[in-house]
């Protein structure tokens, strides 16, 4: 999705502004730009594709020094994503200019009234609508203010401005507050002026935004990495609330009532290390390598002996069902979950994809625990459901990976996966992480229900974890190296999995194709027979997953019938097992398998879209947090 950053303070904010905005690259975009106040004249510098081609613009044209900056990159949701559509958008009269993530439901309403208005517009995009439509408000003010509306840029209009900050400040909040009541839909949005030159305004629904506080400066961005080299001490603002910000300081207010809001300051633990590469070559690797780390940090705070303590938990009852909501990777870990939340605490669980269940005016049951799994939080379908479910009265879980995200604050309880920024748009490690909470929850609440089950031995195999996972890496990825050289030539892959194995599969071909963009399906392994073995040949490899469990007999039959059609196969099991298969891919024993097999897979499409050139951190059309439905 978007990245926005804007800043107030005491240093040159463009070249602050375009490192901030570098920091949000993992977001997903496909252009770029930046608005300043030379001046106090409104200068906007945008450009297509990445972000160096908007430095170089800056480098020949923006020699300033200018303490007030707000900058975005762009994922193109209305209009192509060539610069005329970039942000920020500038009003017709020059009298402001905005950044947004998100989308405005209603633009095309909006542009019309404008339009009869004589607004022109220069861009397909439902911001330049917006940047109009508060521009139009704001005018309305000025007019009822006794104040003349100056030609644009005029040396009047910014005079009268400078002569009266303050006021100006007061309509354009006013302003900036009555064209958002009019938006529908989601967004984050900036707002930098001549006619209020000391601050920025921003407001967000259903977007993320957050402002960072510094000692003379404050940031208002999409995620933390953008300001973190200057302050980790933030804000996290609600739906319908917007921040004025100027270096002396920062308001949060109600956009209805315009009252003054306290907000709780937030410190972030981690520092931009963490979201470094730390000297790999992508993100991703690096995400995949830590996960050892990873599963050790997941369990902190959360295991007291042989039992697991999720205090976040305590306060609601044991559920009778549990129904777990997610879109994508997220989905994939959370229907992985079904199969240790029903044996080990005997609660039975529905898995759905959010996009689905939020139209489909679902049925849910009494006392049904709704948990929803966001590594970003803020997953526009999958918050979209929990809200629905809220509003419903039922209690709901967010198992999320970021601070503060919307999921992790609008649901009745959050249970932070703890993997550190995952920078990355393919999800790796978090994915890693939500299985540790999830195998927790079903540990967790067997127990509360006093029943049965190999607890203790379950806990040994998850402590022993990073340490078998730490030792079998290195081996893993020269395997992945191996496999993926010699299978780069496939058009299709079959991703085959059975029991605990059969989510996982899905996700291993959502790897390949989110990475590789060659095509894979997830199948379940019994389901070959009935169809799917048609497609077989000898360019249509299987990926299959062969766990030391009670299916690993049937799941080599399965992998017979696919060789027996001249299907290659790659067969991942575990030492002490065998099969006949030419590649096969030995991984330590453990009763968990699928904490070493899912790295193993992400590695496999790791090294094939390395190996075939792809843009491995920010594959096309992707966007790390889809907060657009
Ligand atoms: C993961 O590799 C994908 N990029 C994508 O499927 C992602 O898992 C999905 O968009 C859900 O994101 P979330 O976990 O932040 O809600």
């Amino acid at each position: 999705m978007c990245g926005i950053i804007g800043y107030c303070g005491h240093r040159p904010a463009v070249p602050l502004v375009l490192e901030g905005l570098k920091r949000l690259e993992y977001r997903g975009y496909d252009s770029a730009g930046l608005a300043f106040l030379q001046v106090s004249r409104l200068e906007i510098i945008r450009s297509e594709g990445k972000l160096s081609n908007l430095e170089e613009k800056v480098a020949e044209t923006a020699n300033t020094f200018a303490p007030i900056s707000i900058g975005h990159t762009r994922w193109a949701t209305h209009g192509l994503p060539v610069e005329k559509n970039a942000h920020p958008h500038k009003s017709n009269n020059g009298s402001l200019a905005i950044v947004h993530n998100g989308i405005i439901e209603n633009f095309q309403e909006l542009k019309d009234e404008l339009a009869a208005k004589g607004y022109v517009f220069y861009s397909e995009t439902d911001t330049e609508v917006l940047a109009n439509l508060i521009a139009d408000e704001l005018d309305i003010l000025l007019v009822q203010a006794h104040q003349k509306t100056f030609a644009q840029n005029s040396p009047e209009y910014v005079q009268n401005a400078q002569n009266s900050p303050l006021q100006y400040l007061e309509l354009a909040e006013k302003a900036f507050a009555s064209a958002l009541k009019k938006a529908h839909g989601a967004y984050a949005v900036v707002l930098l002026s001549p006619l209020i030159p000391q601050h920025i305004l921003a407001a967000r629904l259903s977007a993320p935004l957050l402002m960072g506080i510094g000692i003379g400066e404050y940031f208002v961005a999409s995620d933390v990495p953008a300001f973190l080299p200057y302050t980790r001490d933030v804000i996290f603002l609600d739906d319908r609330e917007y921040v004025v910000i100027s270096a002396g300081g920062y308001s949060v207010k109600n956009l209805f009532s315009a009252e003054c809001v306290q907000k709780e300051v937030h410190h972030i633990p981690w520092d931009l290390q963490g979201a470094a590469k730390d000297g790999y070559k992508h993100f991703m690797l690096k995400e995949i390598m830590e996960q050892p780390k990873v599963l050790q940090d997941c369990l902190v705070g959360r295991l007291q002996n042989d039992s697991v303590c999720l205090p976040e938990l305590d306060a609601l009852p044991v559920p009778d069902s549990i129904r777990i909501i997610a879109c994508g990777t997220s989905y994939n870990a959370g229907l992985w979950s079904q199969y240790y939340l029903e044996q080990f605490a005997k609660i039975p669980v529905t898995v759905e994809i959010a996009s689905e269940f939020r139209y489909r005016k679902p049925i849910l049951n009494k006392n049904e625990l709704i948990l929803v799994i966001s590594q970003s939080g803020e997953t526009a379908d999958t918050l979209g459901a929990l809200r629905l479910c809220r509003e419903q009265g039922y209690p709901t879980v967010g198992i999320c990976n970021v601070l503060g995200s919307s999921v992790a604050r609008e649901a009745s309880a959050c249970l932070y996966t703890q993997a550190g920024p995952e920078i990355s748009v393919a999800s790796t490690k978090a994915m890693l992480s939500q299985m540790v909470v999830l195998l927790l929850l079903a540990l967790y609440y067997g127990q509360r229900k006093q029943l049965s089950a190999p607890y203790a031995e379950i806990l040994q195999e998850l402590k022993a974890l990073p340490g078998v996972l730490e030792k079998a890496l290195p081996t893993m990825r020269e395997k992945a190296k191996h496999f993926a050289y010699q299978y780069a030539f496939a058009r299709s892959f079959f991703y085959l999995g059975r029991g605990t194995a059969y989510a996982l599969a899905l996700e291993g071909a959502l790897k390949l194709k989110e990475l590789s963009y060659i095509h894979a399906e997830g199948y379940a392994t019994g389901e070959m027979k009935h169809g799917p073995i048609a497609l077989i040949d000898p360019e249509f490899p299987s990926f299959a997953l062969a766990f030391d469990d009670e299916n690993f007999g049937k799941v080599r039959s399965g992998i017979l019938e696919v060789k027996s059609r001249q299907g290659r196969v790659i067969a991942l099991l575990q030492e002490g097992t065998s099969l006949e298969n030419d590649d096969l891919w030995y991984i330590p024993q453990t009763k968990l398998p699928e904490f070493l097999a899912l790295p193993a897979m992400q590695l496999f499409s790791y090294e094939m879209a390395d190996y075939l050139g792809k843009d491995v951190d920010q594959p096309r059309n992707l966007a790390k947090s889809v907060t657009v439905e």
